[in-house]
């Protein structure tokens, strides 16, 4: 009896590790779909999680203590924009490149951080690692105020305004006018490359986009978030940090917000009533987080985009994910893993170094700057339409 005991138990631990490990499901076009396995076979592995690590908040935590910070030694450029503020750059121009001698042509991945992250984000770190090994310059843009300088107007950022990038990806195409961009934006930073592309539409200066753990609806991020143990495990430290960058900028931020009740905010939501929706001009946190969701924009993009989320992430729950609409559209594929977490996708026993997220955005940038005709063609884009 034992034996047979221990037999359908090895035999349900075995059913269940392969349930947990599944591969990941690829939401897109045909031809897209067969682009991805040709010059990105990371999109047809399983992905399984680091066994110990169960749980996309689990995913999420460990990721923050244990991930590993490959050395980047950055060049700071401060660019002024039209309303007297000033936007931190960090540049990695990658003049050993030897796939891309000619800093002219050298192709360029615009990164976009999360909310109150900055160029010092170890997945930013990994994102640079990945792109500079393959010959290609990097550019961080960091939202104002979060990157060590100074405010030098009452204005900082939100996922919805795209002024600022509209002025780097300005900025950057103005310097390599023959180098083609990419952008890849983490979490908030993917709404507000999204919300971009869908804006600019064929104008964007861009020939491709990335997002990992993008939230696709704002206002169901939040609810999620206000779920009481993800309030206490992610979103009170979020809006700490949140308020810290408001206290740091106090002097030229009170001239248009009350900063003492901003800082008695115990979430983002209260956060975003008291100050964004404030800043941004907008008549509610409501309107501000129906203008910031991408997932209704997604039909204005026009170029290739490829969106990497977990299902059990906390900050971007699976009812919000987009699958109808990215199943109408040429251009955008989702890569939906069972779990992962927010921006963790932890792999192996100890899951310090590159893991699933990294080799994604490897290969992925590289099948776009290596194969531009081929991929265009896959997402039903006209050649001239390219920037
Ligand atoms: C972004 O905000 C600034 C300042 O409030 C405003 O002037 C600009 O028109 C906004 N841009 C967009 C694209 O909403």
């Amino acid at each position: 009896l034992s034996s047979s005991l221990l037999v359908s138990f090895s035999l349900l631990m075995y059913i269940s590790f392969r349930n947990f490990c599944l591969t990941p499901a690829l939401v897109c076009s045909e031809a897209f779909s067969v682009f991805l396995h040709k010059h990105c076979p990371v999109v047809a592995e399983r992905f399984s999680p680091t066994p110990w690590c169960w749980g996309g908040r689990f995913q999420t935590l460990v990721c923050a203590v244990l991930k590993s910070r490959p050395p980047v030694a950055y060049r700071n450029e401060l660019i002024r924009t039209d309303d007297g503020g000033q936007i931190s750059l960090d540049w990695v121009d990658n003049q050993a490149s030897a796939a891309y001698p000619k800093s002219s042509t050298r192709p360029t991945i615009l990164i976009l951080p999360g909310l109150t992250g900055n160029s010092k984000q170890s997945y930013v770190l990994h994102a640079i690692s990945q792109a500079t090994r393959r010959g290609y310059r990097c550019v961080v843009f960091n939202n104002r105020g979060v990157a060590g300088e100074e405010l030098l107007t009452p204005v900082t950022y939100c996922a919805a305004n795209t002024s600022d990038l509209e002025h780097v990806v300005q900025h950057v195409k103005g310097l390599y006018p023959h180098a083609p961009v990419l952008g890849a934006g983490v979490s908030m930073g993917g709404m507000l490359l999204l919300n971009y592309l869908g804006r600019k539409r064929t104008e964007s200066g861009m020939v491709a986009g990335f997002t990992i753990s993008v939230p696709w609806d704002a206002q169901k991020s939040s609810d999620s978030m206000e779920e009481p143990l993800n309030w206490l495990l992610f979103n009170k430290y979020l809006t700490s940090g949140l308020c810290r960058a408001v206290t740091r900028h106090r002097k030229i931020l009170e001239k248009v917000v009350d900063v003492d009740y901003v800082l008695k905010a115990q979430t983002i939501r209260e956060f975003d009533e008291r100050f964004t929706t404030l800043l941004f001009g907008y008549k509610s946190c409501t309107d501000y987080y129906r203008d910031a969701s991408p997932d209704k924009k997604l039909p204005n993009t026009a170029v290739p985009i490829l969106c990497l989320n977990a299902a059990d992430d906390p900050f971007s729950p699976q009812n919000a994910f987009p699958l109808t609409i990215v199943r109408s559209l040429p251009n955008v594929a989702l890569l939906l893993t069972a779990h992962g977490g927010h921006i963790a996708f932890l792999q192996g026993l100890f899951p310090r170094g590159e893991s699933y997220m990294e080799r994604l955005f490897g290969q992925f940038v590289q099948a776009v700057f290596e194969h531009p005709s081929d991929i265009n063609k896959a997402c039903g884009i006209e050649e001239e339409q390219r920037s």
